[in-house]
C-alpha cells in the first residue's frame, strides 16, 4: 500500500496546482485523474474554445475588413482545420501539465479514485483496484453539465442531435443551423463562434438578459451584437421539448414556438460533481452536491480541502489556482486566505467583456451608496484608430460612503487583458485620487478607466 502526505483527486486546475505547488514545498503527492490531465479547463472549455474563438476571429477580420482597406477574395474557413490546431493546443498544454508533476515526482494515478474512510491517522483512497493512504486529501473533482428536465433532451443528447459544451469542440462538420439553451458564458461564446463562421444561431434563455448576473448595459450589449450579427436572441422564454429537428419553446409574450435546427447545444449551466467520491465516510458537508470550504479551503473533516468547481463558489479556473494555493499553504501552516470579491469574469466574445467586483445593481442591494459612470472607449484614441462604429465602454462603479472602488465593467477590446489592472485597483482598495496618479500607457484602450476615473 503506497502511503502519502497529499492525495488530491482531480487533475483540473486547482488538482493539478495544488499537486504542483505542494509537491515544490516537498510533500508526497499523489494525484488520481480519471480522464485527462488539465481537466474541462484545458480539454473541453477555456482553452480549446479559445483557440477556435480566435480562428473564427481571423476568419472574420478577413471578410470584414474593406473599411479598413484590406479587402480578401476567396477567403474560406476550414473549420476541421481549426479543430485540429485546438487538438494540437491542448495536447501541448496537457503534456506541459504532466511533465510539470512528473518533474516534480508526483505520482499520477489515471483512474477514478474512491474515499474509504480513515485508517488511523490516514485517509485510505481505492483506484483501478490499488489501495492508497494519504495525511492529507485534496478533492479538486470538478463540475458537470446540468441536464434539464427537458422532455426529449436526453435522448436527443443520446443520438447526438444534442451537444454539450464537450461534444461541441470536436464536431467534423458546421452544421447549418444551431439552437443554443442557455444565453450564459457556455452559450454565448459558441454562439459567438458559430454565428461567425456561417452558421445560422439562435439562442434560447429563460432569464429576461443574458449573460446572468453580468452588468446590465454589458449584457444589453451582448445582446445588441448577436442581433447586429444575425442571431436570433429569445428571451424569457422556457424551452418544452427537445423535438426531431426541433426546438420547442414559449417566447416571451407565451407564445409556442418551433425552432427547427441541426443541432442543439446545451449550456444552461453546470454543478459541482462530487457524486460517488465516498466523502461521506469522511462526513464531508456538501450544499447540493458542492462540497462545503471556508476562508483556507479547509471542510468541516480536518485535513480534507476542497478546491476549484467541486466547492461551487466561483467555477473559474483562475479561481481554482490561486484555491489550490491556499489549501497548499493551509497544509503547510502559512498564513494566507481566499478572497472572492475581485476575482475577475471574462466572456470571450468579439467584443470581449470582463468584470471585477460588483455590479451597480448589486452595489445596491448590498446597501452601498453606490454611483456608477460609464465612460465609452471612443474617448481612447487607439479604439478609435482600430474599430468602426463600436459601442465598447467602461463602467466603474464606486463606493461613495468608502470612497473606493467597487466594481469595474468593460465591453470592448482587450477587456480580458485589461481587467487585471481593474482587480488590482478593487484589491488595493486605493481611492481615486490616487488611481488618477497612474500613468496609463498611450495610446491604449485601457485609458478608457483612466477617462472614467477622472469623471467619478
Ligand atoms: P451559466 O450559468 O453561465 O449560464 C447558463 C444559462 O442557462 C443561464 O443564463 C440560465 O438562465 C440558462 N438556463 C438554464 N436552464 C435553462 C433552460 N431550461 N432553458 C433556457 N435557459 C436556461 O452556465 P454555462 O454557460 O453553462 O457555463 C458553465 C460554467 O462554466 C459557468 O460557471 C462559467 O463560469 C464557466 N465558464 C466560464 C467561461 C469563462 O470564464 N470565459 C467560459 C465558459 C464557461
Amino acid at each position: 500500500m503506497d502511503t502519502f502526505d497529499l492525495i488530491v483527486i482531480g487533475g483540473g486546475p486547482g488538482g493539478y496546482l495544488c499537486a504542483e505547488r505542494a509537491a515544490q514545498a516537498g510533500l508526497g503527492v499523489c494525484l488520481f485523474e480519471e480522464k485527462k490531465l488539465g481537466g474541462a479547463c484545458l480539454n473541453e472549455g477555456c482553452i480549446p474554445t479559445k483557440a477556435l474563438l480566435n480562428s473564427a476571429k481571423l476568419y472574420r477580420h478577413a471578410i470584414e475588413s474593406e473599411k479598413f482597406g484590406v479587402t480578401a477574395e476567396r477567403v474560406t474557413y476550414d473549420h476541421a482545420q481549426a479543430v485540429a490546431r485546438k487538438d494540437k493546443t491542448v495536447k501541448t498544454l496537457v503534456r506541459g501539465v504532466e511533465a510539470t508533476l512528473k518533474g516534480l515526482n508526483v505520482q499520477i494515478v489515471e483512474a477514478a479514485a474512491k474515499i474509504t474512510g480513515r485508517q488511523g491517522e490516514h485517509f485510505a483512497v481505492e483506484a483501478a483496484g490499488g489501495a492508497y493512504l494519504a495525511k492529507k486529501l485534496c478533492v479538486a473533482s470538478g463540475s458537470e453539465t446540468v441536464i434539464p428536465p427537458i422532455p426529449g433532451l436526453k435522448e436527443a443528447l443520446d443520438g447526438g442531435f444534442a451537444v454539450t459544451n464537450r461534444e461541441v469542440l470536436d464536431l467534423k462538420t458546421l452544421p447549418k443551423t444551431l439552437a443554443v439553451i442557455g444565453g450564459g458564458v457556455i452559450g454565448l461564446e459558441m454562439a459567438f463562434y458559430f454565428s461567425s463562421v456561417g452558421v445560422q444561431v439562435s439562442v434560447v434563455e429563460m432569464l429576461d438578459k443574458l449573460a446572468g448576473n453580468t452588468d446590465a448595459d454589458i449584457s444589453r450589449a451582448l445582446r445588441a451584437e448577436c442581433e447586429k450579427r444575425g442571431m436570433a436572441v429569445y428571451l424569457s422564454s422556457r424551452v418544452l421539448e427537445v423535438a426531431k429537428n426541433a426546438l420547442i419553446f414559449t417566447d416571451a409574450s407565451g407564445e409556442r414556438r418551433e425552432l427547427p435546427c441541426d443541432l442543439i447545444l446545451l449550456s444552461a449551466g453546470r454543478r459541482a460533481r462530487t457524486e460517488g467520491l465516498g466523502l461521506e465516510t469522511l462526513g464531508v458537508e456538501t450544499d447540493r452536491g458542492a462540497v462545503i470550504t471556508d476562508k483556507y479551503l479547509c471542510t468541516n473533516a480536518a485535513s480534507v480541502y476542497a478546491v476549484g468547481d467541486c466547492n461551487g463558489k466561483s467555477m473559474l479556473a483562475h479561481t481554482a489556482y490561486r484555491e489550490a494555493e491556499v489549501a497548499v499553504h493551509h497544509m503547510l501552516g502559512a498564513k494566507d486566505e481566499m478572497r472572492y470579491a475581485h476575482i475577475p469574469a471574462v466572456i470571450y466574445t468579439d467584443p470581449e467583456a470582463a468584470s471585477a467586483g460588483l455590479t451597480l445593481e448589486a452595489a445596491m442591494e448590498q446597501s452601498f451608496r453606490a454611483k456608477a459612470v460609464q465612460v465609452p472607449m471612443r474617448f481612447s484614441g487607439r479604439y478609435l484608430a482600430e474599430v468602426e462604429g463600436g459601442s465598447g465602454f467602461c463602467k466603474l462603479i464606486l463606493d461613495e460612503a468608502a470612497n473606493r472602488l467597487l466594481g469595474v465593467h468593460l465591453y470592448g477590446p482587450y477587456a480580458s487583458e485589461m481587467i487585471l489592472a481593474a482587480e488590482l485597483m478593487l484589491d488595493t482598495e486605493l481611492p481615486p485620487e490616487r488611481l488618477k496618479k497612474l500613468v496609463f500607457p498611450h495610446p491604449t484602450v485601457g485609458e478608457v478607466i483612466r477617462e472614467g476615473l477622472f469623471q467619478l
